[in-house]
This record gives C-alpha cells, sequence and structure tokens, in this order.
C-alpha cells in the first residue's frame, strides 16, 4: 500500500522540514507547497540526507486557490499540516493587512480547497502568542486568549475559524498546536534553524556569538521578577514538536471535532541559563551586555504541559542541554546554511525504510473522504 501523502505547506521552513522528517519516520510521505519566501528549497534536500526520502515541492502560495485545487488533484493526500505563515512579531505590527492576508485569508482559502478535495483532517501551527502576556505560569489551553499584537491575533482568530468550521461539520478533525518557543535542531547536523538577517530569536542568536559571527549578545532586562532576573521562555526542541505534528494528526484523523493543545515541556529557562547550557554545549564563552527591557516583552511564561499528553500521548523528551549540543551541532557544520555541502558524516546515517502505509493508513482514514484517491 502506498505510503499516505500528507499536504506540509509552509514545510520547507524551519519547523516544516523537520516535521517532514518526523512524518516520513512515521511512515507519511510529505508533499511540501511552500513560496520560499522565508526558506530555502535545500532544506528538502537535507530532509533527503536524513531520511532517504526527499518530499515532492510544490512552490505555490496557500491564498492561491487555483494552485491548491492543481496541488490537491496532483498529489493525492490524507491530510494537512498547515505551517505557512509570516511569524515575526514586530513585523506585524508594522504591517497587519499583510500578516492577516497570509496567516488568516491565506487559511481560509487552503481549507476552502481542502473542503473541495474532500480532505478534512487539519494540523495547525498556532503559537503560545494567543494567550498574550496577562496569565500565571503554568498556562493551560483554558486560559482566555488575549493576544496583544497582531500577529498573535491572526493566530487566535484562525482558531476561531477553525473551531467553527468543525462545528458546523462534523466530518472535520483538525488540532491547533500551540508551540511555546521552538528551538535546537535535528541531530544530525543536517537541518536546523535559518534565520535570514539577524535573529530574532535567542537561541539562534547565542548560536551565532558562539560561532564569531555576532559580537555579543545583548540580554533585554535583567530586573524582572525572576530569579536571576532575566526572562523566562518555555524552549522546547523542534524534533519534539515535528513529533508533536504526527501525534496530532493521528489524534485529528480518528477524532472529529478541534482540539487545541500546548506544545512545551512544562517548565521555563531563563536567559542565562540558556546562554550557561550553550556554553557547555559549544565549549565557547558567549559574550553578553545587560540592555533594557524591550516594550511588550513578558517577564516568564510557560506551558502546562498535561493537555498534550492526555490528548495526544505526547510529551517533550529532549532537554535543554540536548536543544543547545543540537543547535551547536547545525550551526558549526553550516556556518553558511545550505551553502555548506552536507557534512560529511551525513553519509553515515541509518535511513529509514520506504516500509510506509500500513497502520498509518488506517489511522488517518476515518474522516478522510478524498475525492481523488
Ligand atoms: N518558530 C517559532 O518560534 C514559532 C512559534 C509559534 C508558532 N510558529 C508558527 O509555526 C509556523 C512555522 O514557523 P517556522 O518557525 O518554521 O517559520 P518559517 O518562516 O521557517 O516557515 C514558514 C514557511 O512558510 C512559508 N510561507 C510563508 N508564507 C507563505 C505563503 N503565503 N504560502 C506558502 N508558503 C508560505 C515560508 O517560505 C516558510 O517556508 C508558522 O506558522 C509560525 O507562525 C512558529
Amino acid at each position: 500500500m502506498p505510503a499516505p501523502g500528507i499536504l506540509v505547506t509552509g514545510g520547507a521552513g524551519f519547523i516544516g522540514s523537520h516535521t517532514c522528517v518526523a512524518l516520513i519516520a512515521a511512515g507519511y510521505r510529505p508533499v511540501v507547497l511552500d513560496t520560499l519566501v522565508n526558506s530555502d528549497a535545500r532544506s528538502l534536500k537535507r530532509v533527503a540526507c536524513i531520511t532517504g526520502i526527499e518530499p515532492v515541492l510544490v512552490r505555490a502560495d496557500v491564498r492561491d486557490a487555483a494552485a491548491l485545487d492543481r496541488a490537491f488533484a496532483a498529489h493525492p493526500v490524507r491530510a494537512v499540516v498547515h505551517l505557512a505563515g509570516l511569524k515575526a512579531v514586530g513585523e506585524s505590527v508594522a504591517d497587519p493587512l499583510g500578516y492577516y492576508d497570509v496567516n488568516l485569508a491565506g487559511t481560509l482559502s487552503l481549507v476552502q480547497a481542502m473542503g473541495r478535495a474532500g480532505v478534512r483532517t487539519l494540523v495547525f501551527s498556532s503559537s503560545a502568542t494567543v494567550y498574550g502576556d496577562s496569565h500565571p505560569s503554568p498556562i493551560p489551553e483554558s486560559a482566555a486568549c488575549n493576544a496583544v499584537n497582531p500577529y498573535g491575533r491572526t493566530k487566535a482568530m484562525v482558531e476561531s475559524v477553525l473551531a467553527d468550521l468543525s462545528r458546523s461539520d462534523g466530518r472535520w478533525g483538525i488540532a491547533c498546536l500551540r508551540y511555546f518557543n521552538p528551538v535546537g535542531a535535528h541531530e544530525s547536523g543536517l537541518l536546523g534553524e535559518l534565520p535570514h538577517g539577524p535573529p530574532n530569536n535567542l537561541m539562534p542568536y547565542v548560536a551565532q556569538v558562539a560561532a564569531g559571527e555576532r559580537d555579543c549578545l545583548v540580554v533585554h532586562g535583567a530586573d524582572y521578577d525572576t530569579a536571576d532576573g532575566t526572562g523566562v521562555r518555555d524552549y522546547v526542541h523542534v524534533m519534539d514538536v515535528a513529533e508533536g505534528h504526527v501525534a496530532a494528526l493521528r489524534h485529528a484523523a480518528r477524532r472529529p471535532g478541534v482540539l487545541m493543545t500546548n506544545l512545551g515541556t512544562g517548565h521555563g529557562a531563563s536567559v542565562l541559563e540558556v546562554v550557561s547550557a550553550f556554553e557547555r554545549a559549544s565549549g565557547r564563552r558567549i559574550a553578553l551586555r545587560i540592555g533594557p527591557r524591550r516594550p511588550g516583552d513578558a517577564p516568564a511564561y510557560w506551558a502546562d504541559a498535561r493537555g498534550a499528553f492526555l490528548a495526544l500521548g505526547w510529551r517533550a523528551r529532549r532537554d535543554l542541554d540536548q536543544m543547545c549540543a543540537d543547535s551547536w551541532r547545525w550551526q558549526a557544520a553550516n556556518p553558511h546554511g545550505f551553502d555548506d555541502p552536507a557534512p560529511a558524516f551525513a553519509a553515515n546515517l541509518p535511513r529509514f525504510q520506504d516500509n510506509s502505509g500500513a497502520d498509518t493508513d488506517a489511522n488517518i482514514n476515518s474522516n478522510v473522504g478524498h475525492s481523488h484517491a
């Protein structure tokens, strides 16, 4: 039986490419739909180095209804993992309409095309930003959504749209994954985060300081009411996040309705704890200086991770040391990103068997009526 196809929008990006690895390992066959506006098609070659299988790339925009119809017709998929979107909070404040267009209108366009194709199983990349900054931690899924910026509001609005959709038509199975802070890289050192310009997030910035690409890390505030005064976040390994998508896909395929769930570790690490862990992993000193707080930064937040375990049987398995070690392996082996040849040790990686199909097929069939199958 052929491996069940999964359309992965945004699949060439950071979380998407790692999700492709996890999907292939679980016996699925990803088909990536991506404009490459914030990614590089060579990430999919690296997926092939790791797994032995290169996902098909459909270069298209999720807002392009005709392109989506063509993609569903050409690639009979059983479900969609929807990661395509814009994700920079500051940019969303400067260009809210651009963010509503890609993130909200893009999702409407996608689910409409899914409906036309008879594909009604969806995993959506949401974000902990839907909660806003006023909840005590750990934050459970029942906490009110009070997003404080346009980016977070696009995610909260999409969640509402998907909840309404599932209420209107019981054939849909949908899981919205509220990621906390995905970091790290695939343990092979072949795949990782490739920020365009100065990284917005802490760990890739620290990695670039360790590599000597940046002089020093500016810590935005060391006078918060936290153990060491620096901000605390729930960092979660990107491969744990990727595996969370597989668990969510199986859940959504079996159970109609909508699930909103956190993907986090359930505990926080401060900026200084991340820096120390990275120093241990890299054997390098990370130069830093303390700067003023950034407006809008919450002092501390982390997930209540129990919901994901109860609903999906998923919990994060990799700790902060591994997140830093994997991030450093990627950074050190690929100082120029995908311009560097795949590291020599890639040749020794075990390949996944292409033995997909069997039980995954059954798992993903239940609420799908694919008109092109
Ligand atoms: N990385 C994080 O910290 C984080 C946290 C919470 C949620 N998320 C969400 O997870 C998803 C993936 O994030 P990521 O970190 O991998 O980002 P990324 O930028 O690496 O990946 C997003 C991908 O979507 C593609 N894309 C953008 N607009 C598109 C469009 N209109 N049509 C088709 N493709 C398009 C980009 O080219 C890119 O490959 C995003 O939706 C993001 O909002 C990310």
